[in-house]
């Protein structure tokens, strides 16, 4: 399987935090946001990956990812010229994905729990698409699912004024290789975007499209707004500060996943100078 980040649009949100620097390269605590996106990626294991930026800001990511050979994995960038929504995505990444199947994940949303690697190792031979549900308290920000009494999704909604459930849609997404025709059918919203909603209405109805339900042990924020932005700070910060372990230290994972050597996670240090990132890489 392979992965897509969407780290483009205009971060207008966050203005004026995102005039002159991508939304995506903003720090969640001690990482580029980027960094919890990717390590969700890597966790799945997934080694070979599209960035797909704004053309202001590609060269800014090369220099924070390169080629991803350093952390055993491919690293490949395109541009997203106009933010046209997220389906937009496997149109762009038509040539990457090739005949695979491929996940995509949004660049600010941050995942973090027990269980997460399993449960996402799974989907990487999905039939159909595979997506999930979170219950939140301001559904109307996000794609909103409903069910029937035995779990099975019945309709999913675009950001609706009046959610019909709390259950919003995470930005992570796993589907078979038909998504990329898929996402050449769909049209535009009133928004003017390719709607990642539509594509998976398409799966549901075809009875396609699995959605589970996140446990309350998982995580998940979105960090498109000042305040969610500071919340998933906040947590991080909190959670590495009462234990020993780092949170999508993208380097520990590559070493765990076995896909870099003992040597090159040690030369990995060089580059993260003396602060707390590279003491804890120390520590491995
Ligand atoms: C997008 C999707 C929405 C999803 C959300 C998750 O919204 O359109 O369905 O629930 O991501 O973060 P956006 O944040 O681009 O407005």
């Amino acid at each position: 399987m392979k992965g897509i980040v969407l780290a483009g649009g205009a971060g207008t949100r966050l203005y004026p935090l995102t005039i002159a620097v991508s939304k995506q390269l903003l720090p969640v605590y001690d990482k580029p946001m980027i960094y919890y996106p990717i390590s969700v990626l890597m966790l799945a294991g997934i080694r070979e990956i599209l960035i797909i930026t704004t053309p202001e800001d590609q060269d800014s990511f090369k220099k924070l990812l390169g080629d991803g050979s350093h952390l055993g994995c491919s690293f490949q960038y395109t541009i997203q010229e106009h933010p046209n929504g997220l389906a937009e995505a496997f149109i762009l990444g038509e040539n990457f994905i090739g005949t695979d199947k491929v996940a995509l994940i949004l660049g600010d949303n941050i995942f973090y729990g027990n269980g997460l690697s399993t449960m996402l190792q799974k989907l990487t031979s999905v039939d159909g698409g595979a997506i999930f549900a979170y219950p939140v308290r301001d559904p109307e920000r996000f794609g909103v699912v409903t069910f029937d009494k035995d779990k099975i999704a019945t309709s999913i909604e675009e950001k609706p004024e009046k959610p019909k459930s709390n259950y919003a849609v995470p930005g992570l997404y796993f589907y078979d290789n038909d998504v990329i025709e898929i996402a050449k059918t769909i049209q535009p919203s009133s928004r003017g975007e390719k709607e990642i909603t539509t594509l998976n209405q398409v799966y549901l109805n075809k009875g396609k499209l699995s959605v589970g339900v996140m446990s309350r042990g998982m995580s998940w924020f979105d960090t498109g707004t000042v305040d969610s932005l500071d919340d998933a700070t906040e947590f991080i910060r909190v959670l590495q500060r009462n234990q020993s372990t780092m949170i999508s230290c993208l380097e520990e994972i590559a070493y765990k996943m076995g896909w870099i050597t003992y040597d090159m996670l040690k030369k990995s240090v060089k580059r993260y100078g003396k602060g707390n990132y590279a003491q804890y890489i120390m520590t491995l």
